[in-house]
């Protein structure tokens, strides 16, 4: 499984570098909003600090215009993945970006029948927003569950990539339901690694090694 940052804020995309855990980065408006004016600059600084796919989500809601926002965007970087949202018209997009060679990831996907319209458009990666359906009191999970079972019946070459993630558990139940990808918030990788039992272990440890050799 791939994990992904969720964040535009490079010194978060640094220190998660520094692990050797993190195979791409997603980005939206509201992410890069919060960094500051210089949107083009942050964009062009990620897609520099990131070997791998970095999602750049198009503004747009016509399919001229949001084709016309992923020939800039792809300039970026080879690495460059135009995220489209999850409209008829977006659907109109990701075809032609696709046969343009232009990978894409469709975004704010709440449902399995929106799932199905991506794969088919030729989508690179589809984003289940798993945390935002779970606030309104329906499992997220089960939509990647879904998503991966028909894209399974069909070989669909759609990664299902795991958005909206708002703890541990969410990466776990993605990685049994088979998703290719988790994109996670920066504090939410970190929170992967954490166990009291962990600490405690490594605490015992120590503890009894100085007993026998206090001085290391
Ligand atoms: C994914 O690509 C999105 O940027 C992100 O996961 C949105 O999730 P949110 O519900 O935290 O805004």
């Amino acid at each position: 499984m791939k994990f992904f940052i969720d964040t535009a804020n490079l010194e978060e995309i640094r220190k998660a570098k520094e692990y050797g855990l993190i195979d791409g980065v997603t980005t939206n408006p509201t992410l890069l909003a919060r960094e500051g004016a210089d949107w083009k600059k942050q964009m062009e600084l990620i897609c520099k600090e990131v070997d791998g796919p970095v999602s750049l989500e198009v503004i747009g809601l016509k399919a001229d215009g949001m084709i016309e926002e992923a020939r800039e965007l792809v300039k970026y970087g080879p690495n460059v993945v135009v995220k489209i949202p999850m409209t008829m018209e977006g659907m109109k997009a990701v075809r032609h970006l696709a046969d343009m060679g232009v990978r894409t990831n469709v975004t704010v996907c709440f449902s399995a029948a929106q799932a199905l319209l991506a794969a088919k458009a030729g989508a690179a990666y589809i984003s289940p927003f798993i945390g935002r359906l779970d606030h309104l009191s329906q499992r997220g999970m089960d939509l990647v569950e879904e998503i991966v079972a028909i894209y399974g019946n069909y070989d669909f070459e759609t990664e299902v990539l795991v958005a909206s993630i708002r703890h541990p558990l969410h990466v776990v139940e993605a990685a049994l339901a088979g998703a290719d990808v988790a994109t996670v918030p920066f504090k939410v990788l970190f929170d992967l690694a954490k166990h009291p039992m962990t600490d405690l272990g490594i605490e015992s440890f120590l503890t009894d090694w100085k007993k026998v050799f206090p001085d290391g």
